[in-house]
C-alpha cells in the first residue's frame, strides 16, 4: 500500500499550462527549495491521505488502494476538486483542510484577543474566517474595570484587520474575513460605513445581518428598535427605510456592505439545539455556528456533459457517481483534518458539515446551446442541484448505515426524518483558484468575458479567447483572426454583426446580464442548497442606488441567503476588467 508509485499507472492529469502556473506557485510541494511534486503526485498525496481515513472504519489496504484510484481519478479528470486547503496541507505538516470558520467573539478582552489569536492561526493554514461583532458593546459605553470608554465593533475590526495583513506574509494564503454586524447594533451606522475608506479593513468582506422584521420595517417605513448588547434592552431607535438606504447608497459605491438574511440562515440551521447560526465565512456562503468549520469541493459541471445522438446532453449517471464520491471524499476530510483548536475540532466532529457545490455551469450552458439568462437555464440550475443534493444524501445515507449519523443528529431537524451522516452536503463556493486549476467557469458566475488581452512579462500582448467560443466560431463558420481581436478589445459579444444572434446569447457576459437575471440564477441553486451560494451581483456603471435596493429586495424575495453586489468600476481597483479598453 505504500508503493507510491502506484498512480504511474493512473490517468494523467490534463491541466492548461495556465492552471501549471497556479499549482506551482502554492500547492505542490517543494523539496530541497527546487523540485516540485508533479500535479500527480499531488493529487495522489491528497487521494492517499483521504482514503486512508476510512482505516479506521475497517477498510483493508485493498480497499484503500482502491478508494484512492478513485479520488485520485475525479480529481486528474478535473471532474471534481476539494477546496485549496485540502490540496495545499493534506499529508504535509499543517494538516489543516477547511476553507471556512466562523469564530465567536465575546464581549471583553480576553475573549476579543482570543478570538484574533484562534483567526491568526486558522489564516496561516489557508482558512478563512467569519465573525459576527454583535456582541461587543457599543461605541463609548462604559468599561467597568477601567472607568474607561468601549471603542466599539469597528475599532475592533480595525485590529483583526491589522492582524490579517501581518499574518499574509508568511502563511499559505492572503488571509480573508467576513465581518457581520446585526442591523440592531447601536454602532450600525459606523459599520455600514466603515469600508468608505477601504484601507483600513481591506482584509474584510462586510455584511449587515437583518432581520425579517427589519426588511417588514423597511416595507411599512416604521422605526426599528436598536439592541444594547450588553443589557439587553432597547437602546433607541432608527427610521428602517433611511438605514436600508444608507445600505444601499454604500453597496453602490463599492459593492459594501452586502446583506445576510439572518433569520432565514437560521430556519435552516440543521442544528438549533447546538446553536445560533450567527456568521458566514469570508464569501458568504458557508453559514455556521460560533467555532465550526467546514470543507467545501466542487464538481466540474463543464465535464459533465456527454454526446448522445448528434446531442449535447447532461451525463447524469457521471455526475450521480461523482457525487456520491465527492461526498464520501469530504466526509473522510473531516476524519484526516488537523483542527486548529480542539473546541473546532468537537463542534465540526459533532455535525460534521460537508459543503459539496458545482463550478463550470456557464461552461455547461454553453455547451447545451443554452443561455444564461433563459429559463432554460434556471431551469437546469434547479434540475442540477436538485440532484447533487438528493444523490449526495444518498450517499450520506449510505455513510450513516455504515458509520452512524453525525453525533449531535438527535434534536437535529433531521431527527426522526431522514438518517444522514452529515448536517448539511451542499454548499456553492466561488471556486476561485479550483476553478482555474480545472480551467472552468467559476462557481455558479456567467462568463466573464469572451475574450481578453494579457500581457506578458515582455510586454507582448496575447490574446486569449475562450476555447469554448473559438470550437463554436469554427463549427459555425465565423471564425476569423481579425475578429477574435475586435473581441479581446471589447470583453464581450453582444450586437457583433458578424456572430450569429443565438451565439450572441450563449455568451453573455457578466456585465451585460441585468441584476433580475443574476438573482434568479442565484435563488435558482439556492433552493436545493443546504447552506448557501457565492454570487456576484453585477451591476453596470451607469446602475442607480434604486436599481440596488431593488436588487436587494429581490433576493430577499426570491429566498436568497444573501447578497452581494459589484458595480462596474466602482472600485479604484478592479482585479479583472473585461476587454483592453475599460
Ligand atoms: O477555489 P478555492 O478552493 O481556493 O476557494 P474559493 O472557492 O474561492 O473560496 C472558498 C472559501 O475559501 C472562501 O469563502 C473563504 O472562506 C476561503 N478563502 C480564504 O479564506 N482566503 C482566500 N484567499 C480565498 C478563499
Amino acid at each position: 500500500r505504500n508503493n507510491t508509485e502506484v498512480w504511474k499507472k493512473w490517468p494523467k492529469a490534463n491541466l492548461s499550462p495556465n492552471a501549471r502556473v497556479v499549482l506551482e506557485r502554492r500547492y505542490l510541494k517543494q523539496e530541497n527549495d527546487q523540485k516540485c511534486e508533479t500535479p500527480e503526485v499531488m493529487f495522489y498525496r491528497v487521494a492517499s491521505v483521504i482514503a486512508g481515513a476510512e482505516e479506521k472504519y475497517g477498510k483493508n489496504p485493498q480497499e484503500i488502494e482502491d478508494l484512492t484510484k478513485e479520488f485520485y481519478t475525479v480529481m486528474a479528470n478535473l471532474e471534481f476538486m476539494p477546496n485549496s486547503p485540502t490540496l495545499m496541507n493534506a499529508g504535509r505538516d499543517l494538516g489543516q483542510l477547511s476553507a471556512c470558520f466562523v469564530l465567536p467573539v465575546g464581549d471583553s478582552m480576553e475573549d476579543i484577543f482570543d478570538a484574533l489569536k484562534h483567526a491568526a492561526i486558522i489564516h496561516k493554514s489557508g482558512g478563512g474566517t467569519g465573525f459576527n461583532f454583535s456582541r461587543l458593546r457599543q461605541k463609548n459605553s462604559m468599561v467597568r474595570s477601567t472607568g474607561g470608554v468601549a471603542s466599539g465593533p469597528v475599532s475592533f475590526m480595525k485590529v483583526f484587520n491589522a492582524a490579517t495583513e501581518a499574518v499574509k506574509q508568511g502563511g499559505t494564503r492572503r488571509g480573508a474575513n467576513m465581518g457581520i454586524l446585526r442591523i440592531d447594533h447601536p454602532d450600525i451606522l459606523e459599520f455600514i460605513s466603515c469600508k468608505e475608506d477601504n484601507r483600513d479593513i481591506n482584509n474584510f468582506n462586510v455584511s449587515v445581518a437583518v432581520t425579517e422584521s427589519f426588511m417588514k420595517a423597511v416595507e411599512n417605513d416604521t422605526e426599528y428598535d436598536l439592541i444594547d448588547p450588553h443589557s439587553g434592552k432597547s437602546a433607541g431607535k432608527l427610521p428602517a427605510k433611511q438605514v436600508f438606504a444608507k445600505i444601499v447608497d454604500h453597496a453602490w459605491r463599492n459593492g459594501e456592505p452586502g446583506m445576510i438574511f439572518i433569520d432565514r440562515m437560521n430556519r435552516d440551521n440543521p442544528t438549533p439545539h447546538i446553536g445560533v447560526i450567527e456568521a458566514t465565512n469570508p464569501c458568504g456562503e458557508q453559514p455556521l455556528l460560533p467555532n465550526e468549520a467546514c470543507n467545501l469541493g466542487s464538481i466540474n459541471l463543464k465535464l459533465m456533459a456527454a454526446e448522445k445522438d448528434g446531442k449535447t446532453v447532461i451525463d447524469w449517471e457521471r455526475l450521480g457517481y461523482v457525487t456520491r464520491l465527492a461526498t464520501r471524499f469530504l466526509d473522510d476530510v473531516i476524519d484526516i483534518n488537523q483542527y486548529p483548536l480542539p473546541v473546532i475540532e468537537e463542534m465540526v466532529k459533532g455535525n460534521r458539515k460537508i459543503g459539496l457545490g458545482v463550478m463550470g455551469f456557464a461552461d455547461l450552458m454553453i455547451l447545451l446551446q443554452t443561455s444564461y439568462i433563459s429559463e432554460e437555464s434556471t431551469a437546469f440550475a434547479e434540475k442540477i442541484m436538485e440532484f447533487i443534493r438528493t444523490e449526495s444524501r444518498i450517499e450520506s445515507q449510505r455513510l450513516a448505515k455504515e458509520r452512524g449519523t453525525f453525533p449531535n443528529y438527535q434534536g437535529s431537524i433531521y431527527d426522526g426524518k431522514i438518517e444522514l451522516r452529515n448536517a448539511t452536503l451542499t454548499t456553492v463556493a466561488p471556486t476561485g483558484t479550483i476553478s482555474m486549476i480545472c480551467g472552468a467557469s467559476s462557481g455558479v458566475e456567467p462568463l466573464f468575458a469572451v475574450a481578453y488581452t494579457k500581457t506578458v512579462m515582455d510586454g507582448t500582448a496575447l490574446i486569449e479567447v475562450n476555447p469554448l467560443f473559438e470550437d463554436y466560431a469554427h463549427k459555425y463558420g465565423f471564425y476569423s483572426k481579425e475578429l477574435m481581436s475586435k473581441i479581446a478589445e471589447r470583453g464581450n459579444v453582444f450586437g457583433l454583426p458578424e456572430v450569429p444572434e443565438w451565439v450572441q446569447k450563449v455568451f453573455v457576459t457578466a456585465q451585460e446580464i441585468s441584476p433580475e437575471w443574476h438573482i434568479r440564477i442565484q435563488a435558482a441553486f439556492q433552493k436545493y442548497t443546504d447552506n448557501a451560494v457565492s454570487k456576484t451581483i453585477n451591476f453596470a456603471n451607469t446602475a442607480t442606488c434604486e436599481d440596488v435596493a431593488e436588487a436587494f429586495r429581490l433576493a430577499f424575495e426570491l429566498g436568497c441567503k444573501g447578497i452581494t453586489v459589484y458595480r462596474d468600476g466602482s472600485r479604484e481597483q478592479q482585479v479583472l476588467s473585461a476587454g483592453t479598453k475599460e
